[in-house]
């Protein structure tokens, strides 16, 4: 089954085809970074338009690639939500259009299920029950997945999102947007050791905080600069780092000792950080967990893991009714679409 994946809830214009969850067929992806780069974050109604003027050249671009007719598609998935509202409104029109025209069945699915689903396509089919790190530019969630689909929250951010934190404290050091990737190579020149950051909410749960950790990054640098020396970057991004990534690690080991299971799972655009890799596949090889990651470049939004996601619903015979809308705030917790009655 050739299913086609469309993903636009932030500022990734992405158009996938993915056969049977697994092979990825096409998956191409429009970056708006460089239009909301000047902006120093995304803005809606600029990400809206965007959308708009790459959506149906992208599913063409997609259908070359893949090496087939529109007509060939058997199953469209989208996104629904959560994401911004008027960019993912842009998909679902798209979505429904192909369904439409091609009688074929149509799952709406959640964007962060998509980033989960990102490790099937590498890795194939994840055994239950795991314990799943989400960690992105808007989401921090420590997930129990005791059955396929049935997610089990056990702790988030009370405050900034891991990757929010990273682009902030990247841009206040200099570096563009989205800071993450750049701070994170300017962190391998630098010495995680040379300040000590604050472990932020290390007691508190699985809640994550990181708006402590962000001003202690402000006030270093202002104090530093106060007394006539001048930070150095690398080493201000390394241990910035280091702080973030090691509470996260502590806290996903934790979880999944907690919870009994064996394997580990992570997902989400900041799973791209090397040293977040680094330090979980030491810790999980430690403690005996088997410890599932996308490769890098499937960490970060694409329309294939949306297209993996909506192949093992439909699988199930669930179908999403063709008026569905745009939900800014799906937790990951809710229905997306229905058992189909037949
Ligand atoms: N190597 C890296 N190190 C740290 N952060 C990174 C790295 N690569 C990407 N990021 C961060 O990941 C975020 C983008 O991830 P993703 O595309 O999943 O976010 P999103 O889709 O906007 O948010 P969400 O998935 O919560 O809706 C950005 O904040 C970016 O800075
Ligand atoms: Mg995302």
């Amino acid at each position: 089954m050739r299913v086609l994946g469309i993903e636009t809830s932030c500022d990734e214009t992405a158009v996938a085809v993915v056969e049977d969850g697994r092979k990825i067929l096409a998956n191409l992806i429009s970056s708006q970074a460089h239009l909301h780069e000047k902006f120093g974050g995304v803005v809606p109604e600029v990400a809206s338009r965007a959308h708009l003027e790459s959506i149906n050249p992208l599913i063409t671009m997609a259908m070359v690639e893949a090496g087939m007719w529109v007509a060939d598609i058997d199953a469209v998935a989208v996104t629904v939500g959560p994401g911004l509202v008027g960019a993912l409104l842009v998909g679902i029109a798209a979505a429904k259009a192909v369904a439409v025209a091609l009688s074929v069945p149509f799952i709406g699915i959640n964007h962060l299920e998509g980033h989960i689903y990102a490790n099937v396509l590498t890795n194939g089919p994840i055994d239950e029950p795991y314990v799943c790190f989400l960690v992105s530019g808007g989401h921090t969630m420590l997930v129990h997945v005791p059955e396929p689909h049935l997610y089990e929250l056990l702790g988030q951010t009370l405050d900034d999102a891991a990757g929010e934190a990273f682009d902030k404290v990247a841009r206040f050091i200099g570096l563009g947007f989205p800071g993450g990737p750049a701070l994170d190579r300017l962190a391998q020149t630098g010495d995680p050791e040379a300040i000590r950051f604050p472990r932020a909410a290390i007691d508190r749960g699985y809640d994550f905080s990181l708006s402590g950790l962000k001003t202690a990054v402000v006030r270093y640098v202002r104090d530093e600069r106060a007394h006539v020396r001048e930070p150095a970057p690398e080493d201000i991004a390394a241990s910035f780092q280091e702080a973030v990534v090691e509470v996260q690690v502590t806290k996903t080991l934790a979880a999944a000792a907690d919870k009994g299971v064996r394997t580990i799972v992570l997902g989400g655009g900041v799973v791209a950080n090397s040293r977040l890799r680094s330090l979980m596949a030491k810790g999980a090889e430690e403690r005996g967990f088997e410890l599932l990651i996308p490769p890098p470049e499937l960490c970060t939004d694409n329309g294939a893991m949306i297209a993996s996601a909506g192949y093992y619903r439909l699988q199930r015979g669930e179908r999403t009714e063709l008026d569905v809308g745009a939900s800014p705030g799906l937790p990951l917790q809710a229905p997306t679409s229905e058992r189909d009655p037949a």
